[in-house]
């Protein structure tokens, strides 16, 4: 990444690289309508390198509505996004996962008749950046799997066969093998136990100590403030505050989200 896409960060992470504290989603002024309904208004964020950006906002305020912008499910009505430096125009869910965005949807997306080893390969064919074959993309998808679940699944099963929470992390599983410079979760713990949810931040952590920027939204206070660095609050659509992870407590975040304190 070159100089022009780094902002300097004294005193964050001593000891990386400056890549690690480069910006590698920016988020300028976006606004989103659905006819009469502003679902997003004048919304700018940015996410740095190894970190993980929580989006926090009650039912409504917006949190997919950006996911979805940012994958390029959505375009917006006004504003930009940029991943790594490069501009996400006429936006496609191609485009973003070529810019290096990989999402895991709240509505859970699998092809019911299809296998668990195509399903995690699903969408990255045209550009899986190590261009694995046969064997080793299938090692990799049950890889991902073990990692998410504490076991190994049946690599030929349908997926419309598995349980909930199995095709959940079939679809989690999707976007970490694709290797992604940003990976986006929104409210994908919400059918996890704690047990699998704590593989999933495990393997989250992981990837951001690699340098992986992830943008998470949640419900659950606890698991929100023990993961992330950072913390938007949306409320009716309109960033309400960007929090650090020093300023964070549970007070401060409920206080945000029933409009008794701004910033
Ligand atoms: N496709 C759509 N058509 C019309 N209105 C929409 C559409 N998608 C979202 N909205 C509206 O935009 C607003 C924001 O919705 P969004 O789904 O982004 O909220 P959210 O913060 O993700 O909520 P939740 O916590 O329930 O997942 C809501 O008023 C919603 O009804
Ligand atoms: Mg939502």
């Amino acid at each position: 990444m070159s100089a022009t896409n780094t902002e300097a960060s004294p005193g964050r992470r001593p000891g990386t690289d400056a890549d690690a504290d480069a910006i590698r989603l920016d988020l300028r002024g976006i606004r989103r309508t659905f006819g009469e309904t502003v679902a997003l208004n004048d919304v700018s964020m940015t996410v740095r390198a190894g970190t993980v950006h929580t989006i926090l906002g009650e039912n409504g305020s917006g949190k997919s509505t950006l996911v979805k912008i940012l994958s390029g499910v959505l375009k917006p009505s006004r504003g930009s996004v940029q991943v790594g430096g490069r501009e996400l125009v006429n936006a496609s869910p191609r485009k973003a996962r070529q810019l290096g965005i990989a999402t895991v949807f709240q509505e859970v997306l699998v092809a019911p008749n299809r296998t668990v080893t195509e399903n995690v390969l699903l969408g990255q064919d045209s550009w899986f950046r190590y261009s694995l074959k046969g064997a080793a993309r299938a090692d990799a998808a049950q890889a991902a799997l073990r990692e998410l679940s504490g076991h190994p699944f049946d690599p030929r099963a349908s997926v419309g066969d598995l349980s909930l929470v199995q095709q959940h992390q079939v679809a989690i599983a999707r976007a970490l093998v694709l290797e992604p410079s940003v990976l986006v979760l929104d409210e994908s713990t919400a059918a996890l136990d704690i047990g699998e949810r704590d593989l999933l931040f495990a393997a989250v952590r992981r990837r951001v100590q690699a340098g992986m920027a992830v943008v998470f939204i949640s419900h659950r206070m606890d698991e929100m403030l023990s993961l992330s660095d950072e913390v938007t609050v949306l409320r009716s659509g309109s960033r309400i505050a960007t929090l650090q992870k020093n300023e964070l407590s549970e007070r401060r975040l409920l206080a945000l989200l029933n409009g008794e304190e701004g910033r």
